[in-house]
């Protein structure tokens, strides 16, 4: 190449981004017509629009910044924003913007974007982050957008690390992208105050999010939490005022957890072990739930927040043991996975003080009459502990599993109701005094799977002793 071409070429070059710096004046004329700025002191009078407030462009007069925050600023969003294609830091918020958040998909170097409590009433275009690879922290919070859902388009946003969407209409299911397959640097997932329903998808467990915060949805989500068992990165969880229900699951490997907001839910059953013992923990919200057993007891380190009669816990008194009859009753709820019904009347730590389906001769447990309760689950052999008890009614249920054998040990045992549910397997030896009820069990008396698997490994094996001897 001549030197006279490579004069040319520059020539060329220049006169290209001079073209994108004219339309970029253009762009930003545009801008500064759709905002009122006089009451704010923004000074944005001068002809060349990179010596405006708040604005910065680079080398080539290319806008980079625009950070308007915290201003008072009244108007609109020119549509035109989505084509100042060397844009990096876009911010307006804590203003008084109204109208549509302009279409900024393509802008490929945008890293952050933060438009939150302002006034946009319409819906962010579908392919909202589509094209915007740079992009690494969106916060569009407490804007009363029409209805929408969080569009598929933020896949394409690979680089997101915070993702803040409180407050501002969301209506769907969580989608199911969030893992780190697909968003490997995303730690913070804000969702507060929407109107999200259904579950947390099984691909949160693959995530590497540290902060998760789904509270108050309305209606409200309304699963189980077992997942968090594998957000094992987590430091902060909010998930109060939803419909969660179930038990905690085992938390050991959240080793780094800090927050843990479970208020104003219906988790049932004993806070586990594994979540009292996490040595990273500073604040726990327990206070409305149907949490049961034992008072939990954290380290004093821990800021608790578990109002004894907005729970079920059997004593007021953190890591008091509950009476034994409580725990059988409790252990017994367990393996029908803790049912809210139960949970709701099995209060305090008197289960003669009229428990549902239970009933006591003086502080005796004779009867437990669980008919018809939608049980599901399986008998808990921990009915054997409770050695005064004369009657078990568990009919017409959906109950699995077999009738332990630990319950033929009850010295007072005179009925085992268990007919019409899914029992499997040998009926064991009850003393002949006892009636045992097992109609309407298609499965009664043939083993499962597996134990014609043990029984047949057994013959083989005594066959195979018998040829030896
Ligand atoms: C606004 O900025 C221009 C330069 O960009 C300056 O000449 C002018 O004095 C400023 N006006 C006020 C009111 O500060
Ligand atoms: C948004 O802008 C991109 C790039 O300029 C364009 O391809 C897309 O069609 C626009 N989307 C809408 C909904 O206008
Ligand atoms: C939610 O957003 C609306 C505006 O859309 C705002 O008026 C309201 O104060 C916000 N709520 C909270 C709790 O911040
Ligand atoms: C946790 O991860 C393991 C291994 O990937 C998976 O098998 C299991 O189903 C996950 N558990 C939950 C509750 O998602
Ligand atoms: C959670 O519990 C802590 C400790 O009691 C309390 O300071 C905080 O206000 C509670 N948070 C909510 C949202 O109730
Ligand atoms: C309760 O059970 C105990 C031990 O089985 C027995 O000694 C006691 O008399 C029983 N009380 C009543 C009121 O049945
Ligand atoms: C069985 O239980 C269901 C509720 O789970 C109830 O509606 C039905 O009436 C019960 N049937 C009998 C025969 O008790
Ligand atoms: C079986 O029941 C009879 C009559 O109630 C009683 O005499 C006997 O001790 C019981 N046997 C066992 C092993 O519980």
């Amino acid at each position: 190449m001549t030197r006279s071409h490579l004069c040319l070429l520059c020539l060329l070059l220049f006169l290209l981004n001079f073209a994108a710096s004219q339309d970029e004046a253009t762009i930003m004329q545009s801008l500064k017509s759709n905002l009122n700025l006089v009451p704010t002191g923004v000074n944005w009078s001068s002809p060349d629009h990179c010596k405006w407030d708040n604005v910065q462009c680079d080398a080539s007069n290319r806008v980079t910044r625009i950070q308007l925050n915290e201003k008072g600023i009244q108007g609109t969003l020119s549509p035109f924003l989505g084509k100042l294609s060397e844009l990096v830091i876009l911010e307006f918020f804590s203003n008084k913007l109204s109208g549509k958040i302009p279409n900024l998909s393509g802008l490929k170097h945008l890293q952050i974007l933060n438009l939150h409590d302002n006034l946009f009433v319409s819906s962010v275009s579908l392919n909202l982050f589509s094209g915007m690879n740079s992009l690494q922290e969106v916060y569009l919070d407490n804007n009363p957008l029409a209805f929408w859902e969080i569009p598929e388009t933020v896949k394409e946003a690979t680089s997101l690390k915070i993702l803040s969407l409180v407050n501002c209409s969301i209506t769907g299911s969580i989608p199911d992208y969030f893992s780190s397959e697909t968003l490997p640097y995303l730690v913070s997932l804000k969702l507060s105050q929407n109107y999200l329903e259904g579950e947390l998808p099984e691909s949160l467990g693959r995530s590497s999010l540290q902060q998760l915060y789904l509270d108050r949805q309305q209606p409200y989500l309304d699963t189980s939490i077992s997942v968090l068992q594998n957000m094992t990165s987590l430091v902060e969880i909010d998930l109060q005022g939803n419909a969660f229900s179930g038990q905690i699951p085992d938390l050991s490997g959240l080793q780094s957890l800090r927050l843990f907001n479970v208020r104003e839910n219906q988790f049932t059953g004993v806070v586990p072990p594994s979540l009292t013992g996490l040595k990273s923990l500073t604040v726990v919200n327990l206070t409305n739930n149907c949490f049961q057993g034992p008072l939990p007891l954290f380290d004093k380190s821990v800021a608790v927040d578990a109002i004894t009669n907005t729970n079920n816990f059997c004593l007021d008194t953190p890591g008091a043991p509950c009476d034994p009859r409580v725990d059988a009753l409790i252990s017994i709820a367990e393996s029908f996975g803790y049912p809210l019904k139960l949970a709701k009347s099995w209060r305090g730590n008197d289960p003669c003080n009229s428990w549902l389906g239970i009933t006591c001769s003086g502080s005796n447990v004779t009867v437990v009459n669980l008919e018809s309760q939608e049980l599901t689950g399986t008998i808990s052999p921990s009915f054997a502990k409770l050695t005064s008890l004369e009657t078990i009614f568990l009919s017409n249920n959906s109950l699995t599993g077999s009738i332990p054998t630990e319950l033929t040990t009850l010295p007072k045992l005179r009925t085992l109701d268990v007919s019409h549910n899914n029992i499997n397997g040998d009926v064991p030896k009850f003393n002949e005094s006892v009636n045992v009820v097992t109609a309407g069990n298609a499965n009664i008396g043939k083993k499962d799977r597996f134990h014609r698997l043990v029984e047949l490994l057994e013959k083989m094996i005594k066959g195979t002793l018998a040829k030896k001897e």
